[in-house]
């Protein structure tokens, strides 16, 4: 019995988090069981007696809910500047405890592929495949990005370092049930992704997506604007400006939108052919 009763809490739970209810606590202890308190005035109007259905307010919700969010991005700064290869800033994150991402996710998604490659893709965020494997773009649009990269020759394990691929994500945890990331989640993650961009140096960025493309062109178009053309991508941590040399970055769809709007792969297509132009004409492949 009190396995069972074990298993639906867990159910429940998972349920919760599924659906992007990630913050299960509140300063203020509140006691669930607790009978509603019956009214005293007799004549009371039927509506106002509380019942079962009667909605319990939900506790306060902080954005970050280890530390304030600018406590956060003061921390995730510093962790970011002072990582000086790619390890130490992968174990930085994992480190990191601002972001309550980290307590629903099971697993940190830092990268994939080489990052020697002259391509840097970055999407969004980790879904329920990249979080059950700890790898960014390996459930279903991760293999139509796959497909989109081997269109143009890339591909993420080539050994080849010129036809190789390098993946990140904005964000390095799964935002439960795949909600859009909140912009205090962005702005505490971009030095990390910012400091990731600046150690891989990668020749072409390609930035998947329209909140990977507006967080790093710190842009407020929509990604029909900011895909088809060249931008020259400089670090939107100030901090991070200080003899940084620009990189061409093209912004294109995110693949999940492409499977869900395949009339969008044409520009897509594009966007690629354009990727291809620009590698060959800096000799990169
Ligand atoms: N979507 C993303 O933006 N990134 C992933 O890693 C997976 C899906």
């Amino acid at each position: 019995m009190a396995d069972l009763q074990r298993q639906t809490y867990k159910a429940a739970l998972s349920w919760y988090l599924d659906a992007g209810v990630d913050i299960a606590l509140g300063d203020d202890p509140v006691d669930r069981t607790a009978m509603p308190a019956l009214p005293v005035v007799e004549d009371a109007p039927a509506a106002s007696v509380p019942t079962a259905r009667t909605p319990i307010s939900a506790p306060a919700v902080s954005e970050s809910a280890f530390i304030g969010a600018s406590e956060a991005r003061a921390e995730s700064l510093k962790l970011a500047m002072a990582a000086n290869t790619l390890d130490e800033l992968r174990e930085a994150i994992a480190a990191f405890d601002g972001l309550s991402l980290k307590r629903t996710a099971t697993n940190m998604v830092f990268s994939d592929g080489n990052p020697s490659a002259p391509i840097m893709v970055i999407g969004e965020a980790p879904g329920a495949d990249e979080d059950r494997q700890g790898k960014p773009f390996v459930g279903v649009s991760g293999q139509l990005l796959d497909r989109m990269l081997a269109s143009i020759g890339l591909n993420r394990e080539a050994e080849d370092v010129a036809h190789a691929a390098y993946i990140s994500n904005i964000l390095n945890w799964r935002p439960p049930g795949n909600r859009t990331p909140s912009p205090a989640e962005i702005e505490v993650s971009l030095p990390f992704i910012e400091r990731h961009i600046a150690l891989a140096r990668p020749r072409l960025l390609v930035f998947a997506g329209g909140v990977a493309a507006k967080s790093l062109l710190g842009s407020g178009d929509t990604i029909s604007r900011l895909r088809g053309t060249w931008h020259n991508y400089v670090p939107q941590t100030a901090e991070m400006r200080a003899g940084f040399t620009p990189i061409p970055a093209i912004a294109t769809y995110h693949p999940s939108y492409l499977l869900r709007t395949p009339a969008h792969k044409r520009a897509a297509w594009a966007d690629l052919l354009m990727l291809q132009a620009k590698a060959r004409s800096l000799g990169v492949f």
